[in-house]
C-alpha cells in the first residue's frame, strides 16, 4: 500500500514518520512545494530505518503529483499553521485555495484515494474537499476530533493522575477553541464515569483546557503543535489500511445525523478500509445538543467564506 502525505512541514513529517515507524504501509510519499524540502525530510527519516528497524520506504518529491499515483490514502497538511494569538479560522483566506488545488491534483493521480484533511480551519477545509471533489462522502475525513479527544484524555489523565490509555472520552463538534465540545458526561476511567471521580469544577477546567489545547501549545511553541496532530493523522491511516474499524471523532459530512445537514462536523465514526463507514449516535442531552447546534452555526458561517471566495 502507498500513502501520500502532502506538506512536509512539522505535522506532515511527523505523520509520515509515525506511519513508517509503525510500518502501516510499504511506501510513504511526502510532497511539498518547497524545492528539496520533502526530499530532505524523507532522506533524514530513511536514515532512521537502520536504527529503528522499520521497512517502510519514504520518498520525498517537490510538487510532482505523478509520484503520488495510486495512493490508497492521502493526508493533506498543506497551508500555513497558526501563530500565537491567531485562531484556526483566520487561516481560511490563505489555506482554502491551497487545499483545493492540492486535493484536485491528488485525485488526478489517485482517483480512489481516501482523503484525510488536517489543514486548518479543518472542518471548513473538509467541507471544501467534499464540495469540490465530487467523490463519495465516506472518502473524506477531517482529523480534528481525533486530536482533540487525545488532548481531552491527556488533561483528564493529569487531573486523575492516571494513564491516559485507561480513559475513554470524546470531543465532538468543530475543531475550534470555542466550537469543540468535550463530552465530560460520557467520559470514563475503565468504565467508571469520570464525573464520579472528579468534582464539577475540575471537570469544567479539564474541558476548558482541552478546548484551548492547541492555542496553549501555539503560545508555548510559537507555531502550532505537530506531534499529536501528526500522530492523529497516522492512527486514522492505520485504521483505514488495516481495516481496524476503530471509533474516532472525525469531521464528516452530516445528512441529518445529530440534527445537522450540509456541513462537515466532528462526530464519532467507524474508520475502516471504506473510509468512514458509519456514524455512531451518542444520544446527546439537551445541553450537549444545544452546544453542538451552536458549534455547527459557527462552522457554517465559516463555510460561507468559501462561497464568497468562489471556491465552491
Ligand atoms: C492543533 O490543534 C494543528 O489544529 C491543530 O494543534
Amino acid at each position: 500500500m502507498k500513502i501520500t502525505v502532502v506538506g512536509a512541514g512539522a505535522v506532515g513529517a511527523t505523520c509520515a514518520d509515525n506511519i513508517a515507524r509503525r510500518e502501516i504501509a510499504e511506501e510513504v510519499v511526502l510532497l511539498d512545494i518547497k524545492e528539496g524540502f520533502a526530499e530532505g525530510k524523507a532522506m533524514d527519516m530513511m536514515q532512521t530505518a537502520a536504527l529503528l528497524g522499520f521497512n517502510t520506504k519514504i520518498s520525498g518529491v517537490t510538487n510532482d503529483y505523478s509520484k503520488t499515483a495510486g495512493s490508497s490514502v492521502v493526508v493533506i497538511t498543506s497551508g500555513l499553521p497558526r501563530k500565537p494569538g491567531m485562531t484556526r479560522e483566520e487561516l481560511i483566506g490563505i489555506n482554502a485555495g491551497i487545499v483545493k488545488g492540492v486535493a484536485q491534483n491528488i485525485l488526478e493521480y489517485s482517483p480512489d484515494a481516501i482523503i484525510i484533511v488536517i489543514s486548518n480551519p479543518m472542518d471548513t477545509m473538509t467541507y471544501l474537499a467534499l464540495k469540490s471533489l465530487g467523490i463519495p462522502k465516506n472518502r473524506i475525513i477531517g482529523m480534528g476530533g481525533t486530536l482533540d479527544s487525545a488532548r481531552f484524555k491527556y488533561y483528564l489523565s493529569v487531573a486523575l493522575n492516571c494513564n491516559s490509555n485507561d480513559l475513554q472520552g470524546f470531543v465532538i463538534g468543530g475543531h475550534g477553541d470555542t466550537t469543540m465540545i468535550p463530552l465530560t458526561r460520557l467520559a470514563t476511567y475503565q468504565s467508571l464515569p469520570v464525573s464520579d471521580l472528579l468534582d464539577k469544577e475540575t471537570l469544567a477546567k479539564v474541558a476548558a483546557e482541552t478546548m484551548v489545547g492547541g492555542a496553549t501549545l501555539t503560545g508555548l511553541l510559537g507555531t502550532s503543535a505537530w506531534y499529536a496532530p501528526g500522530a492523529a493523522g497516522a492512527v486514522l491511516v492505520e485504521s483505514i489500511i488495516r481495516d481496524e474499524k476503530r471509533l474516532f471523532t472525525c469531521s464528516v459530512s452530516l445528512e441529518g445525523e445529530y440534527g445537522q445537514t450540509d456541513i462537515c462536523l466532528g462526530v464519532p465514526v467507524i474508520i475502516s478500509r471504506k473510509g468512514w463507514e458509519k456514524i455512531i449516535d451518542y444520544k446527546l442531552n439537551e445541553e450537549e445538543q444545544a452546544a453542538l447546534n451552536k458549534s455547527a452555526d459557527a462552522v457554517r458561517s465559516m463555510n460561507k467564506v468559501l462561497e464568497e471566495m468562489k471556491l465552491i
